[in-house]
């Protein structure tokens, strides 16, 4: 009974620290819906860095372009790459079959990974900030909140290369304290983060692409509200004052 409860306390608590499947911190990725501008950037991001690998099979570039606010022209100067039709599924180039045989892994579709992962976009990145040189790896890297992950650093010119740096406990095990980078990227860490926190926040779209709506009726409905109000309470003080 009491490690009944001392779980159900852990479970209640893990989302407050934030807790990622791996034991890793998740660092607040701080996403904006309502910023468009964000939004569109992530899709630009993600089209150049990860469309090569992952598709978005449930996202339509039509469908992306209505959302983000672009013109059939801009979607298909900007975002489509190859020869993918403006009403087609984003799907990426490569087959299952050839991202195993390159990465020992297919690369997955990313269409819900923002929902499916306990944190959802804070996952994502620091999942983006969390890769670091690891010789031991086929790739050489490896990532702090999916440790073991066959997926390269494919920012790492953006970002620059992160070492680990570890503690020893009194039993003399190793403990990755926090990353350093050795080697600055194109990018400063601002800027960065800035890039990690647009990407996740386009993820964070597609994975529930009417949270947009929903977003911008929720305003609509607050002002109804608050209007409502307003006339209610006129309505209120008017019979009052023929009672008095
Ligand atoms: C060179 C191919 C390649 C590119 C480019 C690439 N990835 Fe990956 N990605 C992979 C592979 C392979 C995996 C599977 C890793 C594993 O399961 O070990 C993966 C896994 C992931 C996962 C975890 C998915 C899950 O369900 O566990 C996320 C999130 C992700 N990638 C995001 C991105 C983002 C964002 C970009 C662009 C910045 C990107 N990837 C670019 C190959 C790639």
């Amino acid at each position: 009974m009491t490690k009944l409860r001392f779980f159900a306390l852990l479970l209640a608590l893990a989302p407050a620290v934030g807790l990622a499947a791996g034991g890793a911190k998740l660092e607040h990725s701080g996403t904006d819906l309502g910023d468009r501008a964000s939004l569109q950037r992530g899709a630009g991001l993600f089209m150049n860095y990860c469309a090569g690998c992952h598709s978005l099979s449930m996202q339509r570039y039509s469908r992306l372009g209505e959302d983000l606010g672009l013109s059939q022209e801009q979607v298909e100067r900007f975002l489509i790459r190859g020869n993918a039709k403006y009403g087609e599924p984003i799907n990426t180039g490569i087959t299952a079959g050839d991202g195993e045989a390159w990465f020992g892994k297919a690369a997955p579709d990313l269409s819900l990974v923002a929902r499916a992962k306990l944190g959802g976009p804070d996952w994502v990145y620091s999942y983006l900030k969390g890769f670091y040189v690891d010789e031991s790896r086929p790739l050489g890297w490896n990532n702090t909140v999916f440790p073991g992950a066959s997926m390269p650093h494919v920012l790492w010119e953006l970002q620059g290369i992160q070492r680990p740096v570890y503690d020893v406990d009194a039993e003399g095990q190793a403990h990755l304290v926090r990353l350093e980078l050795v080697k600055p990227g194109r990018l400063s860490p601002a800027e960065y983060d800035r890039v990690a926190r647009d990407i996740s926040a386009f993820l964070q779209y597609v994975a529930e692409p009417a949270a947009l709506q929903r977003e911008s009726v929720g305003v609509w409905v607050i002002l109804f509200l608050a209007l409502f109000t307003l006339l209610a309470w006129l309505l209120k003080a008017e019979y009052w004052r023929d009672v008095h």
